[in-house]
């Protein structure tokens, strides 16, 4: 298939075009390297433009014979966007609806979509699947669904063959090391721990150690990039045979504490971290992990790498020398 990746040159785009090419896809990357890097695109052709620059999508999309779109391209900080909601409606919402409508008037009905863990809000339960209700605590997370809400319309109103996946923790880079996280400012806690190690002069605290949880300290559902390409190229298939509207939570249904977190990467550079409590994050709850059992189900997805120390030890393998 011939695939249009917006977002091409970010982390878990870049990683995408990596197991599209892998598994014999034609892929082309739409980015207007406001955030994604120029390095970070190693298969296939960048065609440098935002969403909006709507001759330009266009043109793209019929000069390739574009088959299919996979759209990264976001604003996607928590705290970013309660300081700055236009920022996120622009960039996530207004500018997706720039792309799917171009995608129509050029005839193309298939769009695998990245979502996020924070449609769901506050957890109602230890484990998230795709019935929890959906009530966002931030713009970010109200985006990202009001995307969703867009792609049921379309699926009915236009045929359009969409699914959104919703990423929970999403961490590591490929095992070569040529492509890996990169983010400026980082807020992840996985990337901040090893730049940090690194050498970087970041500073890291363990955000609150006094959660009901069994240390303390938050859990997440940390789920390998890697592991994600691979969701989207069965997500892909899918929507080929299955038309209308899908939507599959993306995780290891498991959660690992801070502290776990902390200590796999202790284990890996082989010496303490020395990172001090700090008090809680505003907007984090507890526990988020997801339940990917109707992924595994109906998609047939079976992460590879959901041990946090293959995780944190593919990002390290980034992190010692990180091209961009
Ligand atoms: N954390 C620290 N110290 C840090 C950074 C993070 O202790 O310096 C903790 C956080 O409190 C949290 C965990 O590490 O418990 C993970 O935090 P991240 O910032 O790495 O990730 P989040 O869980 O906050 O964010 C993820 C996705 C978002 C998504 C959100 C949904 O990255 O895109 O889940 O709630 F919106």
């Amino acid at each position: 298939m011939n695939v249009l990746v917006a977002g091409g040159a970010g982390y878990i785009g870049s990683h995408m075009c990596k197991r599209l090419a892998e598994a014999g896809h034609r892929v082309v990357v739409l980015d207007n390297l406001s955030t994604g890097h120029r390095a970070a695109v190693q298969w296939g052709e960048l065609v440098q433009a935002s969403l909006g620059d709507t001759a330009v999508v266009k043109d793209a999309l019929k000069r390739y014979q574009i088959d299919a779109v996979m759209h990264f391209a976001a604003s996607s900080l928590v705290g970013e966007s309660m300081k700055d909601p236009y920022r996120y409606y622009e960039n996530n919402v207004i500018a997706t609806l720039h792309l799917l409508q171009a995608m129509k008037d050029v005839g193309i009905d298939r769009f695998v979509f990245s979502s996020t863990a924070a449609v769901f809000g506050e957890p109602e339960r230890d484990l998230i699947d795709e019935a929890h209700s959906c009530t966002p605590i931030n713009p970010y997370g109200n985006s990202k669904l009001a995307v969703e809400l867009i792609l049921d319309d379309a699926a009915r109103a236009y045929g359009l063959k969409a699914t959104a996946l919703r990423y929970f923790n999403a961490a590591g880079a490929c095992s070569s090391g040529v492509i890996g996280e990169s983010h400026s400012p980082e807020t992840h806690l996985i990337p901040k721990i090893l730049r940090r190690a690194a050498g970087e002069s970041i500073e890291v605290r363990v955000f609150g150690n006094d959660y009901k949880t069994r240390d303390g300290t938050c859990i997440r559902d940390y789920v390998h990039v890697c592991d994600l390409a691979d969701a989207h190229l069965h997500a892909l298939d899918y929507i080929s045979a299955q038309p209308g509207f899908h939507r599959f939570n993306l995780g290891n249904g498991a959660g690992y504490t801070v502290l776990e977190v902390l200590n796999a990467a202790e284990a890996i550079i082989g010496r303490p971290l020395a990172i001090p409590y700090g008090p809680r994050r505003a907007g984090d709850p507890a526990i988020l992990v997801a339940s990917s059992e109707k992924a595994r189900r109906v998609l047939g997805w079976k992460p590879q790498r959901a041990d946090i120390r293959q995780i944190v030890g593919d990002a390290w393998a980034w992190h010692q020398a990180p091209a961009y």
